[in-house]
């Protein structure tokens, strides 16, 4: 479905002597199947919406070669336009027109009936909880109404690839799990691929067969949620004790059956591979050693401890921001 070879995307920024180059995509590879549902994350400026543009014909690659749908993207820009669906992270601008017929005009545009394009167009407005909106103006909807109309128009031609650039940024809780469901529908009932974007680790996580980590313009990790986790080496096991007396000791205890152990006054955590197995055996022996716990906490592995092992850094703080540059080179 998707096969890209050392993809590279360079831009120039400032001016005169001030000129730098920003290695924005630096060699990315990406082979992505039909019918997966593949999550690309990674930080502010990672190279996400870059990668996605060029995959997408909006951005040249300044070098590297892509296919998708089968598909060139240098030479067949309007093939790989009509075979797939895009929502960009900043969104759709909108007319002076109301919702509905955006939404038809578009399905029309991409050569479907203005009677199918209303029905299709009808039939996603109510699976995205826009139900009351077909003849309201985009400019007069809430930004997350406004984020889920974004959809409704890459949806619209039922699109066997779908490409989402972080489409729940904005949208409320519900409206985030509504939008879960639909995207898995996309993949179960019509075997759409999407290839998506996020910052939520949790949404990566229930949607993705699949996960690939982007960082500085490289991929640092692409393999199943699970895989990846597994990497990580164990749980995070974290004891609190009435006194910290035993600290010492139990800090001992786990440095022997685990890795990264670090104290905290009265707590002491670390990571314990097969924890399950390993902590009641150490809770046993702390028992008949009178030191008395205030609290236990065993925590699975995340897609935030995959990313903190591969880069150092934690992706948790990284909040999104609108994609607001403007391409230096625009294919036509
Ligand atoms: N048109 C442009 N001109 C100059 N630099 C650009 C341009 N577009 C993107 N960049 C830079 O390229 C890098 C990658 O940007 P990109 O938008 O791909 O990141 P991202 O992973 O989508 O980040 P975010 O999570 O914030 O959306 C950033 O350093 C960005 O500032
Ligand atoms: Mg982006």
């Amino acid at each position: 479905m998707i096969h890209a070879r050392g993809l590279v995307q360079t831009f120039t920024t400032g001016r005169g002597k001030q000129t730098k180059e920003v290695r924005a995509v630096d060699g990315v590879d990406l082979d992505i199947a039909e019918g997966e549902v593949v999550g690309f994350l990674g930080p502010n400026g990672a190279g996400k919406t870059t990668t996605l543009r060029m995959l997408t014909t909006l951005l040249r690659p300044t070098s590297g070669t892509a296919t998708v749908n089968g598909y060139d993207v240098l030479t067949q820009s309007v093939q790989v336009r009509r075979s797939i669906g895009y929502v960009s992270q900043a969104g759709s601008t909108f007319s002076q027109a109301l919702a509905g017929d955006e939404v038809s005009d578009h399905g029309q545009l991409y050569g479907m009936s203005r009677r199918d394009a209303v029905a299709r167009g009808k039939q996603l407005f109510d699976d995205l909880q826009l139900d009351g909106l077909w003849d309201r103006m985009p400019k007069n909807m809430s930004g997350g109404q406004k984020r889920r109309l974004d959809i409704v128009m890459g949806l619209i031609h039922d699109p066997t690839l779908v490409f989402l650039d972080e489409p729940t940024t904005g949208l409320d809780p519900q409206a985030r799990a509504n939008l879960w469901e639909h995207i898995a529908r996309l993949r179960t009932e019509r075997g759409a691929t999407v290839f998506l974007t996020t910052h939520y680790l949790d949404e990566a996580d229930a949607l993705s067969d699949r996960i690939l980590i982007i960082d500085n313009g490289r991929i640092v990790a692409a393999d199943t949620p699970d895989n990846l986790k597994s990497q990580v080496s164990g749980d995070l096991v974290r004891l609190e004790f009435a006194d910290a007396a035993h600290v010492p000791n139990v800090a001992t205890a786990l440095g022997d059956i685990g890795s990264d152990v670090v104290v905290d006054g009265a707590a002491v955590s670390a990571r314990v591979r097969g924890s399950a197995r390993i902590v009641p055996g150490l809770l046993r022996d702390l028992e008949a050693r009178g030191a008395t716990l205030d609290s236990i906490e065993i925590v699975k592995p995340t897609l935030d401890d995959v990313f903190l092992t591969l880069t150092g850094r934690s992706l948790r703080d990284e909040t999104s921001t609108p994609d607001t540059a403007q391409p230096d080179k625009e294919i036509a």
